[in-house]
């Protein structure tokens, strides 16, 4: 897999950005200098039909992000669901609040419960590198026809400047006959990441995946479920496993892994009631949830009996207290060992303090195999997958 972003072969128009190939041209630089002062008014107005005959354009291809830390296990995910070839490539990028995946082709256009931690699948209309040529412009004025859209551009790195691309883009689009109008509710997006940019338009929204209308009612702390479908699926559940959250909260966790495997039994347990109402409404669809009020150190559960723990354990700040997480990490790893079945056992949790939870695993006597950091709401955590350790 690439880091690098795609490369485009059209590089001719001045537009926003440094091309640090460009040779000088004095005649795009006098129109440039023309279109300042005024003398754009008058400027020749390029229509997709006049600049060549009409021709049928497809998307250039897919951008799925996810939150910060995620792009590659959304990438495992990709591959997971077969939609994308073996030998397809993808790219990977990073934005300031968001992991960017794109990928050129797709084996066909995802369905609805698919892709649960993308918080976005959008269609990319256009990309490139450097510069927006004429035929890039020309490309998405023919794709955007006939809608009215809201224009958002967002810049990563120096060599795009999001207001004169901002601009720039209002500016040829509507040259072009396209619809820019700021109360459109339905946007195009345009990241520029470094020397790249993709302008999307998205396809499905993270709240539109299969089963998050059953999410009822939200509480303050509860986990993103993009993020929480990504621990489930790090854990890859299966309908005959017994899931537990000891600290469900709103239920989040639960859900996904739910979404993951539809038969599973999903158990959950909170010390505040609030909390167990709210995942009781959450859940009320799963047949299989249970949903108590307990304590997740002294938990109502056989021993051996669980075969896949999700957690999100308090950070210390809106549940519980940073300086008393230690002995409350400590006690609840233990209880997790005691409930953990022997065979094929897993969980994923996450944490904040990453040291705390590696002090707390390795008193229990549970392996930490694998650590993704990611960021939660601006936050960094920290998601550990936890085995036991082998048998002699
Ligand atoms: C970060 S929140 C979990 C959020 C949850 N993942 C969600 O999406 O809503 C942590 C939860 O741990 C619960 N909690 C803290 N200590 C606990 C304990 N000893 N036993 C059970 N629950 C506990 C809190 O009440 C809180 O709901």
């Amino acid at each position: 897999m690439s880091s690098k972003p795609p490369h485009s072969k059209d590089r001719a128009r001045p537009g926003p950005g440094k091309d640090p190939k460009r040779k000088p041209n004095s005649r795009k630089a006098a129109a440039k200098k023309a279109a300042r002062s005024g003398a754009s008014a008058d400027a020749k107005v390029r229509t997709p039909a006049a600049s060549k005959p009409a021709r049928a354009v497809q998307p250039a291809g897919w951008v799925l992000r996810s939150a910060p830390g995620l792009g590659r296990t959304l990438l495992a995910e990709l591959r997971h669901d077969r939609l994308l070839g073996a030998d397809e490539r993808a790219d990977l990028l990073w934005q300031r609040n968001h992991d960017l995946l794109f990928a050129p082709r797709l084996t066909r256009v995802p369905v609805a419960h698919e892709l649960r931690i993308a918080e976005d699948v959008l269609r990319c209309l256009a990309y490139g590198r450097y510069k927006l040529s004429d035929s890039q412009l020309d490309r998405l004025a023919q794709l955007l026809q006939g809608q009215r859209r809201r224009l958002v551009v967002t810049a990563d790195g120096k060599h795009f400047n999001r207001h004169d691309l901002f601009r720039f883009l209002n500016r040829e689009l509507s040259r072009r006959g396209v619809k820019l109008d700021d109360s459109a509710k339905a946007p195009l997006l345009v990241f520029c990441i470094e020397q790249a940019y993709y302008a999307c338009i998205p396809v499905r929204e993270a709240d539109e995946t299969t089963g998050r209308d059953r999410r009822q009612v939200e509480r303050e702390g509860s986990l993103p479920p993009p993020i929480a479908a990504a621990m489930a699926f790090m854990t890859r559940p299966a309908d005959d496993d017994t899931v537990l959250d000891p600290v469900c909260g709103s239920g989040t966790l639960l859900a996904e892994a739910g979404g993951y495997a539809p038969g599973a039994r999903l158990i959950g347990t909170d010390q505040d009631l609030q909390a167990v109402k709210t995942a009781r409404r959450n859940l009320k669809t799963f047949e299989t949830a249970e949903i108590d009020h307990g304590d997740a150190c002294a938990l109502d559960l056989p021993t051996e009996s669980v075969h896949l723990v999700l957690a999100n354990l308090p950070f210390g700040k809106q549940y519980g207290d940073v300086g008393e997480n230690r002995t409350l990490y400590s006690e609840i790893l233990q209880e997790i060992r005691r409930v953990a079945a022997p065979k094929d056992f897993r969980a994923a949790l996450l944490v904040s303090d990453r040291h705390l939870l590696r002090e707390a695993a390795k008193t229990a006597g549970l392996k930490i195999v694998h650590e993704t950091a990611i960021r939660v709401r601006g936050e960094d955590a920290v998601i550990a997958l936890l085995h036991l350790p082998p048998t002699r």
